[in-house]
């Protein structure tokens, strides 16, 4: 079995659970899970068609998904990490900013990851050591271009359904809003981290994320050239919802000495 093999299956997976998004799109119904925390069949059935093409081809393999998905990895050492909609609050306003999230850890360490937004089909892709691609095309992130934090585009994600304005991370997201050039928060985590892959955008934090809100995302990422770590700048752990995300440059130290 090869990485090849694996992104190949990753790739299959995130193009059928991309139509299934498509296919919902304005016949959903909507289900909150927590305040502002929403499911629709769409994120449902997309992880069902994930989960089950992973299944015939890595019976051995385990399995992780947002929509209540656990499966023992039976020691082969393999874990699919699966977000099947990324962005469920845009995708039930009819935003077209969400996407497939898929990424398969080998023995803890990311090995593959692909983020798919169907709406424009544009599918980011990395595998460890070999560079991150859109359709096909290298990806490398901003570094060149941008260097400081007033130069910066940041993104942030904030906890779905804050319920206090004392709330530490608004405190973070003022602090960057003072300093950063634009600093923004968009609904997609996985959509985030792969725009910094592709150099749209120059950094992204966040205090509450969930394992397959970053793990396809933290490979494209590095894979593209870029920093990964926690906002203390300690090494990036997929169980820990601390993460800062950076094009690499001066801009990373900045940035965590302003959070
Ligand atoms: C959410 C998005 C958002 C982030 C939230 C996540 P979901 O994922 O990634 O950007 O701020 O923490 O829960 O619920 O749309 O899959
Ligand atoms: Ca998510
Ligand atoms: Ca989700």
């Amino acid at each position: 079995m090869s990485e090849t093999e694996f992104l190949e299956t990753a790739i299959d997976a995130a193009r059928t659970a991309g139509s299934v998004l498509l296919e919902w799109q304005d016949r959903f119904t909507v289900s909150e899970k927590n305040r502002s925390d929403l499911v629709t069949e769409a994120d449902l059935e997309s992880q069902e068609v994930i989960a089950s093409l992973i299944g015939q081809q890595y019976p051995e393999h385990g399995l992780l998904g947002e929509e209540g998905l656990e499966k023992s990895d039976g020691g082969s050492g393999y874990r699919w990490i699966i977000d099947p909609l990324d962005g469920t609050g845009n995708y039930v306003h009819g935003i077209p900013y969400f996407a497939v999230s898929i990424a398969l850890e080998c023995d803890g360490d990311l090995a593959v990851g692909v983020v798919l937004d169907p709406t424009r089909d544009e599918f980011f892709t990395a595998v460890r050591g070999q560079g991150a691609h859109l359709n096909g095309q290298r990806l490398s992130v901003s570094a060149d271009r941008i260097s400081s934090l007033e130069q910066a585009l940041v993104m942030a994600s904030l906890p779905v359904g804050v319920e206090s304005s004392d709330d530490p991370a608004i405190a973070r997201f003022l602090r960057v809003l003072t300093v950063a050039q634009h600093t923004q928060r968009t609904g997609s985590a996985a959509m985030n981290l792969a725009y910094l892959a592709a150099g749209r955008l120059d950094a992204f934090f966040s205090t509450s994320l969930k394992p397959w809100d970053m793990a396809a995302g933290a490979l494209l990422v590095r894979e593209a050239g870029g920093r990964v770590t926690d906002l203390s700048q300690a090494p990036f752990d997929i169980s820990v919802p601390s993460l800062l995300a950076s094009n690499g440059s001066d801009v990373h130290r900045q940035l965590a000495a302003l959070l």
